[in-house]
């Protein structure tokens, strides 16, 4: 199974076990990170579920939509490194893959 480290907004971090067939968001939420607030439960309607990937992993992970890609431009904290975390699949992300939830907006 693989990992995913997941760092809060105040730095905090944790190493979780990651379930194939969930999204990161999922995993995120499931692993008690309140603070991501995932509103729209993974439709890529809110935005609330955005974070910043470690750049070391952001050119592994596949393309976002463009519907990803719209809906992040709607936040004010978009870096090179955000995706929304309702958008990637375990089974698409590289072992390892760390994300920082972004700040709220
Ligand atoms: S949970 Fe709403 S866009 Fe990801």
């Amino acid at each position: 199974m693989p990992t995913i480290r997941i760092r809060t907004r105040d730095g905090t971090e944790a190493q979780v076990e990651a379930e194939a067939g969930l999204s990161v968001m999922e995993v995120i939420r499931e692993n008690g990170f309140d603070e991501l607030l995932a509103f729209c439960g993974g439709c890529c309607s809110c935005a609330t579920c955005h974070v910043h990937v470690d750049p070391e992993f952001i050119d592994s992970l596949p393309e976002m939509s463009a519907d990803e890609n719209d809906l992040l431009d709607s936040s004010d904290h978009r870096t090179r490194y955000s995706r929304l975390s309702c958008q990637i699949r375990v089974e698409d992300a590289p072992d390892g893959l760390c994300v920082q939830i972004a700040p709220e907006d």
